[in-house]
């Protein structure tokens, strides 16, 4: 469960970013978050990544109250995430393999239970053939799917996803966002944020659009402009 109750974000710049967030979402749920550049979308994501921290109201994010939260706990806040990026944020010096695994290693997994889980996500996004591969030699869409396979290898309840289909084409978009419907199927509560309008009406989800700081619509129904 994430909340929000009344969430004012401000930067050290004066630029309020967000000004007075309402709003709640289930286990469970997929959502897409709209708006146009500038609106707080990305700055909402790091609020509950804890990459920024709330100037006034609460943000509750599976049980911890994030303004309370002490530096060393915000480990165990983001284990339980999986975040996919724009830009990938791939390692091009590991293979595929290393990549993903090294989101397990970074937590203490053993070797043993690395040589059993990466495989099996790397299958999950369709690229078992692809794990001695380096990144540079993938596709961007199957770039992308590394990063998914990464954002997943440690069983998150949560995932967010940044524009994940920014720098890829429709098709692979599409392929993308099916993949975060399968994980969400499977019980994974997903956020995403996405400019693609096409993409949200395919999909026929809940989408939070904000605009200047603010969610002006929550729905099932696509706003008009985003
Ligand atoms: N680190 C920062 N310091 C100061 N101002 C910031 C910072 N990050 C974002 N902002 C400002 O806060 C507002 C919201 O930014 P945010 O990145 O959340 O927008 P966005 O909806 O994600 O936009 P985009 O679609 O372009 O990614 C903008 O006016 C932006 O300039
Ligand atoms: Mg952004």
């Amino acid at each position: 469960m994430i909340e929000f109750r009344d969430v004012h974000k401000t930067y050290e710049t004066g630029n309020e970013a967000l000004k007075g967030i309402d709003i709640a979402i289930e286990d469970g749920e997929f959502v897409f978050i709209v708006g146009a550049s500038g609106a707080g979308k990305s700055t909402f994501l790091k609020l509950i990544m804890r990459e920024e921290v709330a100037t006034s109201g609460e943000v509750v994010v599976s049980n911890f109250k994030l303004s309370k939260l002490k530096k060393r706990q915000i480990p165990y806040l983001r284990r339980a995430m999986g975040i996919v990026f724009q830009d990938f944020r791939l390692i091009d010096t590991m293979t595929v393999f290393d990549n993903v695994a090294f989101a397990m290693r970074v937590v203490g997994a053993s070797q043993r239970e690395i040589r059993r889980r990466v495989p099996y996500v790397l299958g999950l996004v369709g690229l078992q053939d692809k794990s001695k591969n380096f990144p540079p030699e993938l596709s961007g869409g199957e770039q992308q799917r590394v990063g998914l396979a990464r954002a997943l290898v440690n069983n998150p309840s949560l995932i967010i996803a940044d524009e994940p289909t920014g720098n890829i084409d429709p098709e692979l978009s599409y392929e993308i966002m099916e993949l975060l419907t399968e994980i969400n199927r499977r019980g994974t509560t997903v956020l995403v944020v996405t400019h693609d309008h096409e993409l949200v009406k395919s999909f026929g989800r809940r989408v939070i659009q904000i605009h200047q700081g603010l969610v002006v619509s929550d729905s099932k129904e696509v706003p008009h402009e985003i």
